[in-house]
């Protein structure tokens, strides 16, 4: 395994009480990085916190990431703490169980929305200004391959994750000349607590996920941590607005 280097930087990884936000809280923790999780879940983020060890490179707060004040002041007190931040990860994200658009409730297509979209760009609006002025940054949005082909019968997810990569793009123009690079990822099905629901909510549907992807599995979280590893780093350096495909061949685009 390649062994990064971030002694000394500052992540920010939201969604990080479970799941690829955990893991990769892990492995930016182990190659030396200073984290701050940020969570809507109390009680599974302390649960996080006592698994990471309540070093002093370990920082948890409960943030909603669609309200733009428990962000402005989660970022506040991060910069407060370790006064700078490199790495901002907006893993954040919520998918409802799949339905006919007859059947999809506004507040359904709201709250997918909010979070995985909205959320993201709260999150850069708050964190990518004190990037661009010390002239560097590494932002990495997860994004799906749902937002590149459109899954059935998650319309607001797809919407929400194609959003999600066009605002990568436009982010990563603005900053291109600051230092701060933008770049997003999109995952197929991974094996994660939200796969592991769906799968309880609706197992046939997942069984035609997985038919989809040519190597036959689900991916691992290790190894979407290991792409957002380098697109957190310096070694990412000539690569801004890009959308990096993790779908066991499923991508064609
Ligand atoms: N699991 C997959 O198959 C898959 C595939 C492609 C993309 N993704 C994306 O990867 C990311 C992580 O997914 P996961 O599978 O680890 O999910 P998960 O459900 O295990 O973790 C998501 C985390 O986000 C947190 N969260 C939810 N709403 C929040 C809010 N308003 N504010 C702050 N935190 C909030 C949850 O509490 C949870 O800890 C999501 O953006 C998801 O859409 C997942």
């Amino acid at each position: 395994m390649i062994q990064y280097d971030f002694s000394g930087q500052t992540a920010i990884i939201t969604g990080a009480a479970s799941g690829v936000g955990l893991h990769t809280a892990r492995r930016l923790h182990d190659s030396g990085a200073r984290i701050s999780l940020w969570d809507i879940d109390a009680a599974a983020l302390s649960r996080a916190a006592q698994e990471l060890g309540s070093g002093d490179r370990v920082d948890t707060r409960v943030v909603d990431v669609c309200q733009k004040e428990s962000i402005l002041v989660a970022t506040r007190e991060v910069l407060k703490r370790w006064a700078r931040i490199d790495i901002l990860i907006n893993n954040a994200g919520i998918i409802r169980p799949p339905s006919v658009l007859a059947e999809v409730s506004l507040k359904d297509w709201q709250d997918v929305l909010d979070i995985n979209l909205t959320g993201t760009f709260l999150c850069c609006q708050a964190v990518i200004p004190h990037m661009a002025e010390v002239g560097y940054g590494r932002v990495v949005n997860i994004g799906s391959t749902s937002g590149k082909e459109g899954n059935p019968f998650t319309p607001a997810y797809s919407a929400a994750k194609a959003g999600v990569m066009a605002m990568t793009k436009s982010l990563a123009k603005e900053f291109a000349k600051q230092g701060v690079l933008v770049n997003c990822v999109a995952p197929t099905v991974l094996d994660t607590p939200m796969t592991r629901r769906n799968i309880e909510i609706a197992p046939e549907r997942t069984q035609k996920l997985l038919e989809k992807i040519p190597m036959g599995r689900f991916g691992q979280v290790d190894e979407l941590a290991t792409m957002l590893l380098w697109l957190s780093s310096s070694e990412c350096s000539f690569s801004t607005g890009a959308v990096f495909d993790l779908s066991g061949g499923r991508a064609t685009y």
